[in-house]
């Protein structure tokens, strides 16, 4: 390609120069991030983006939003809005064989009235990712959105602008409002680079790359997505259909004309007639398409593809689970429409679970937080479907005696979904004639105790409750997101805090000092690379000596809910909590009591009752106090929804407020009748800005809605009722 040679003298004209950098930018990317196949050196590439960050630098009048400088936003964003989709992103019906395949086709050729003549189909693969759907206007990238629930997603566009195969502005594509979709996904290698400095880090580990790459897109901090090298395929293009208002839409989509609504995918007047047409001017305008689709003839074609790619996925650098059928002919997609769920031209093909054979070196037993024993294999380390597997679960004792699994077996492995590999059989011929069942041991393998089993129950426990096991498990969900929200406590510091004994309980973590986590050395439990050195803490064990600080504030309903008592999740935590105000009252309540509060039956009661009748637990619970944390939920009381003085208003809160938690400013805007929401609209009443306030500031002021400083925020809410707001709870 002759983007024509660097002017001389760009002062005379940097527009053009400015023109062609981003032009000779955009079509490197592509080469890069599309085709795998980069013309020129990293440093090349930087050289011409440093040229035009300099020049646009000289000239800010000539920077524009779709500038391939401008993909990374300068700050962080606050939380994610709510946007509703063009038409619902609607999910695929699943085909498992051949024989689905075929119905599959012949459901599509009667709905078609083909009689005995084949429909043409196009063949994709299936990328593991998450979808994502990008809103284009006047060919300009406005938005990208995760698909949520289909219909309502949450818009990430900071997060998508970052992903440099996806263009910020088509070349030559059509000037109407078009959505297109796609996949995110992170390519294995970066998946494994990143799982990699986790470990270093101390931090867990995302089990397979669609999760790594769902976390990253759901992260608030633009510029860190940024270095985490996702990537993006396309598949689809919808567009509004002309004429139509956007307030007739519903209708629309309730004829379930949703997703056949690529027929008009009009490039300012040209509609395309099949998909094969649409995925090659998607490819020309720019749009990442992944080159290994297919048009096929007839369901043999499509069969021989999929046979095809389940052999030669592994040595692809993404994931894929299957392969997209879809109709090709673009009216005839039209006429089939849609059920509820599932577009009727289109279908999944899911590759069969990969296998492999290794031998199982011995059969150990985890034990789970609760005490429960889980038998696993330890496996000769074999490589499948993308990783290399030393481990597999085995579930129970009675399912590994119902197949009879037995140690030093070779067994077959399977990888389904790539979630954790299961042990499917033993291999009998190559079973060594000393092997003997296996049976679940005496004893607890960490603590010693007598392992025991309830009548009606599989899983065998450990009863002891002060177990290492068993509080490293606890110690691990009390540390947990949901649970008291404790960044960077992860497992391997879990590990050492136990291992070096600086922690029996929970309370021990709030006597933690800042000096003895910084000098804490990590080793990487199981080193993937050499990279993987032991290393002090340092910052990491400051910042999380602040974390377990801060923690000290969370609603009683987190406590509740990371004290970990059987039967007791994130719900029934929370409506306790609310219900009943107080740890004390918590734990004098009566089985009664408690089962008078919303959505609390007789096993959640029952629990924690024997939880509160349990000397150590009460013990523990006044070692809490002592230490500062909050045992009073901060939630309004549940008599409150009658009408308050602040009733219909809404609240949006960004930037931290310095006197008082977020929980804190919550409760006591819920207390006064009114609402919080997450994002600003021309509805809401007020927006408090605190510190380093964000977007949402800028939003409010576009659109001319209140803003109110801390003081006005808490004279407000003083004025408008009794409720003492008190520093810092
Ligand atoms: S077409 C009506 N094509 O698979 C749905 N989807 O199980 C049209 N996916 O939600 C989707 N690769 O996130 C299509 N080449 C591909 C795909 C693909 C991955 C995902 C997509 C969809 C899910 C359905």
């Amino acid at each position: 390609m002759d983007f024509g040679q660097p002017k001389a003298n760009v002062s005379i004209d940097p527009l053009s120069r400015i023109n062609a950098l981003r032009e000779q930018i955009r079509h490197h990317e592509e080469r890069y991030y599309i085709h795998n196949a980069p013309e020129i050196a990293d440093e090349e590439f930087d050289r011409l983006l440093h040229e035009l960050e300099r020049l646009e630098a000289e000239y800010p009048d000539l920077v524009t939003p779709d500038s391939p400088t401008q993909r990374v936003a300068g700050r962080p964003v606050e939380g994610f809005e709510t946007v509703e989709h063009l038409v619902p992103m609607l999910s695929l019906d699943n085909a498992y064989n051949d024989d689905e395949l075929r119905a599959f086709d012949e459901r599509v050729r009667k709905g078609a009235g083909a009689g005995d003549r084949p429909v043409a189909y196009v063949a994709e693969l299936k990328i593991d990712g998450l979808s994502i759907a990008l809103t284009y206007e006047g060919g300009r990238l406005v938005r990208g959105a995760t698909r949520g629930d289909g219909v309502r997603g949450e818009d990430v566009t900071a997060n998508v602008r970052t992903i440099r195969a996806i263009p910020l502005a088509l070349r030559g594509g059509p000037s109407a409002r078009v959505e297109v979709r796609g996949e995110v996904y992170l390519p294995r290698a970066s998946f494994e680079r990143m799982n990699r400095e986790r470990e270093d880090a101390g931090e867990p580990l995302f089990a397979n790359p669609r999760n790594a790459a769902a976390g990253t897109m759901r992260n608030l901090v633009p510029a860190l997505v940024a270095k985490r090298n996702l990537n993006a395929y396309t598949y689809q293009l919808v567009a509004e259909h002309r004429g139509v208002s956007s307030d007739a839409r519903p209708d629309r989509l309730r004829q379930g004309y949703g997703e056949s609504a690529e027929t008009s995918a009009a490039a300012d007047g040209r509609a395309f007639p099949s998909h094969a047409e649409t995925l090659t001017a998607m490819a020309a305008w720019g749009l990442p398409v992944e080159r290994h689709w297919k048009a096929c003839a007839t369901i043999d074609d499509v069969i021989a593809f999929c046979a095809e790619w389940a052999e030669k996925r592994a040595a692809l650098d993404f994931e894929t689970d299957g392969v997209v059928v879809k109709v090709d002919d673009l009216a005839l997609r039209e006429r089939l429409g849609t059920t509820a769920k599932f577009p009727r031209w289109a279908t999944a093909f899911k590759f069969p679970a990969q296998q492999a054979h290794t031998k199982i070196k011995r059969i150990d037993v985890n034990v789970g937080r609760t005490g429960a024993v889980t038998p696993y294999a330890v496996l000769e380390p074999v490589f499948l479907a993308g990783s290399t597997i030393s481990m597999a679960t085995l579930h129970n004792a009675e399912d590994i005696a119902r197949k009879d699994i037995r140690a030093r077996d070779t067994v077959v492995i399977e990888k389904a979904g790539d979630v954790i590999p299961r042990v499917i059989a033993p291999v009998l011929s190559l079973r060594p004639d000393d092997s003997e069942p296996w049976s679940m041991p005496a004893a607890c393998p960490v603590c010693g105790s007598t392992l025991r089993r309830d009548e009606e129950e599989v899983v065998w426990r450990c009863e002891n409750t002060s177990c290492p096991a068993r509080l490293r498990r606890s110690l691990e969900h009390f540390a947990s997101r949901s649970a008291m929200n404790i960044e960077g406590l992860g497992e391997s510091l879990v590990d050492q805090l136990i291992e070096q004994g600086l922690v029996h309980d929970f309370a021990d973590l709030y006597h933690l000092e800042a000096a003895a986590l910084e000098n804490l050395v990590v080793a990487p439990r199981e080193p993937r690379s050499d990279r993987a050195v032991p290393r002090k803490l340092g910052k990491v064990g400051r910042n999380v000596v602040a974390q377990i600080e801060r923690s000290k504030q969370n609603d009683l309903s987190r406590l509740i809910y990371a004290l970990g008592i059987r039967h007791v999740g994130e719900k029934a935590a929370a409506t306790v909590a609310r219900h009943l105000r107080t740890m004390a009252r918590v734990l004098d309540a009566s089985l009664e009591e408690l089962q008078r509060v919303p959505d609390v039956g007789p096993v959640v009661a029952d629990s924690i009752r024997k939880f509160a009748e349990e000397s150590h637990n009460r013990a523990l619970i006044a070692k809490l106090e002592q230490a500062g944390v909050n045992l009073r939920s901060l939630q309004p009381e549940p008599a409150e929804d009658v009408p308050g003085p602040l009733a219909g208003k809404t609240f949006v809160l960004t930037g931290t407020l310095a006197s008082m938690t977020r929980e804190a400013a919550e409760a006591a805007i819920a207390a006064r009748g009114a609402k919080v929401s997450s994002s600003v609209s021309r509805k809401t009443s007020y927006v408090v800005v605190g510190e380093e306030a964000g977007s949402k500031l800028e939003k409010a002021q576009k659109l001319g809605v209140p803003t109110l400083t801390e003081d006005e925020f808490k004279d407000l809410i003083m004025k408008a009722g009794s409720w003492k707001l008190e520093a810092g709870s």
